[in-house]
């Protein structure tokens, strides 16, 4: 039997564990389970450290006795990787094993006055003012000011920090100490990729950063060590899959860019999740932007690899709007659903949607830009609205990767495409009809678990993976050519900028 790798991937909305043939990259077997976020308040967005750990488990035992049913000895199991939603904040006691709040998602805009307040103090008032250090600007989506909430709001986190019993993470620093054995010696560490969406890590010394560490207020003592992306962090404790190593650790649009093999400076994904997240390589060098992108660090493929870098074009909500739309407005019942509502009008007859709900991510930072709808007549009906939800999700790519391609001076010719959302053949199209060029989407749409997977195959003492470019794993493509002029798509383009400005200046 060819040996399995196997990757946790921890997303905003559901936590998968998918077992890879490492020999070819098919999924032999997979679990799903959905995970709930809360709203405690207007702008606040939170979920449950322990439903996420539940959820892990879950997924892990299911995937397990699938494999079992289908005759497969789980011993072939070489390796753990973990991939998860980037800069959600948590902090826990390391004696009780207890979180000591709820995670506060990335999404989540109670940090709103705080960060004012933070570029308020800023020289220039410049909201880049530790960009040279983070390759971030100052903002509500990372981690630092998300970690000062729970430091200045939360007594047991006060307490605990008191006490030396507070630990701090992200989502993959929160499930690898957990599965290492939690309060009875767990691994508290992360990797290059998360450490570097906190804000408290310096991208060029490649390490927590103690200037950055006071401008927070921050306690070094509760952060996690920082490691490769491809190592052995410590074996699993618990689970049917005792002893196994955990070795691979990714942001999880890191780890999709791995999965899609863009390991060559210049090559980029595109990922529609939650979120939608735009990454192109950058090589070793990191490269700041002057068009409203991330300087990210993209993965460390073992402790004496180098970094590579990426430049990031974040969009808060693409599925996020689909699931709006079902939970908020019941416009569909699944999120399925909408492809065929949508497909049923194929236009949104002038209808534009700026799903703006947690402010403008790239290329604007605009935390204080809300959502809007405009262009409604008495015609508009919910399947037009569906169309323009559709639309918003490619109208917002456009402008990324137009901010993508005059930061780099090579334009791409095609955009590789994957997630959850690719699935919908009808937003694959409009988005090369939105961009004018071709986009490609591998028919195995678990990149981001695969990338992990092989991150976790690919460590010091595992193994089982080689990343060298002639033995990586073939993944079959498909391909949507544009179907519309230029005219016209610059037409409803430029509509949506106008709608987007609307957004921006919703209140004078
Ligand atoms: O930065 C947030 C991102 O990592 C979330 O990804 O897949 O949950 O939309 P996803």
């Amino acid at each position: 039997m060819d040996p399995l790798v196997a990757a946790i991937d921890q997303g905003t909305s559901s936590t998968r564990f998918l077992v890879f043939n490492a020999k070819t990259a098919e999924v032999i077997s997979h679990y799903q389970v959905e995970i709930n976020q809360s709203f405690p308040k207007e702008g606040w967005v939170e979920e449950d450290p322990k439903e996420i750990m539940q959820s892990v488990y879950e997924c892990m035992e299911r995937t397990c006795e699938k494999l079992c049913q289908l005759n497969i000895d789980i011993s072939n199991i070489k390796a753990v990787g973990v991939t998860n939603q980037r800069e959600t904040t948590l902090v826990w006691d390391k004696e009780t094993g207890e979180p000591l709040y709820n995670a506060i998602v990335w999404l989540d805009l109670r940090t709103q006055s705080t960060v004012e307040r933070l570029i308020n103090k800023a020289p220039g008032r410049n909201k880049n003012h530790l960009k040279h250090k983070t390759g971030l600007p100052i903002s509500t989506y990372f981690s630092a000011v998300k970690l000062r909430w729970l430091l200045d709001n939360v007594d047991e986190v006060k307490q605990a920090v008191l006490s030396e019993r507070a630990l701090f993470g992200t989502v993959d620093s929160w499930i690898i100490w957990c599965l290492t054995g939690g309060r009875n010696g767990g691994v508290h560490c992360t990797d290059v990729s998360n450490a570097s969406r906190t804000m408290l890590f310096n991208i060029h010394t490649m390490d927590w950063d103690p200037e950055l560490c006071r401008y927070f207020d921050v306690p070094m003592e509760i952060l996690p060590r920082v490691k490769s992306s491809s190592e052995i962090y410590g074996c699993m404790k618990s689970s049917s899959l005792v002893g196994v190593p955990i070795s691979g650790c990714l942001g999880d649009q890191s780890a999709a860019l791995v999965g899609q093999m863009c390991f060559r400076e210049g090559q980029a994904k595109n990922t529609y999740g939650t979120g939608c997240f735009l990454l192109r390589n950058t090589g070793t060098k990191p490269v700041m932007s002057d068009h409203g992108l991330l300087t990210t660090v993209a993965y460390k493929l073992g402790k004496d690899e180098p970094a590579c870098y990426a430049l990031e074009g974040s969009v808060a909500i693409a599925g996020a709007v689909v699931r709006w739309l079902k939970d908020n407005m019941g416009i569909v019942q699944s999120s399925s659903e909408i492809e065929k509502l949508a497909a049923a009008v194929g236009t949104s007859y002038g209808c534009y949607f700026v799903p703006a709900f947690s402010g403008l991510y790239a290329p604007y930072w605009e935390p204080s830009a809300r959502g809007i709808i405009c262009g409604l007549t008495q015609f508009t009906n919910r399947n037009h609205l569906a169309f323009a939800a559709l639309e918003a999700v490619c109208f917002q790519t456009r402008e990324i990767l137009d901010a993508m391609n005059q930061d780099s001076g090579i334009p791409l010719t095609q955009l590789q495409v994957d997630g959850g959302m690719t699935s919908n053949r009808l937003l694959m199209q409009l988005q090369a009809d939105i961009l004018c060029m071709p986009v490609v989407r591998p028919t195995m749409s678990e990149t981001t678990a695969l990338g992990a997977a092989m991150a976790a195959g690919a460590a010091e003492g595992v193994d089982v993976w080689s990343l060298s470019p002639g033995q990586l794993p073939h993944v079959m493509s498909e391909k949507y050519e544009p179907q519309i002029n230029s005219d016209e798509s610059e037409f409803r383009f430029a509509r949506w900028k106008k709608a987007v400005q609307k957004a921006m200046n919703w209140e004078t």
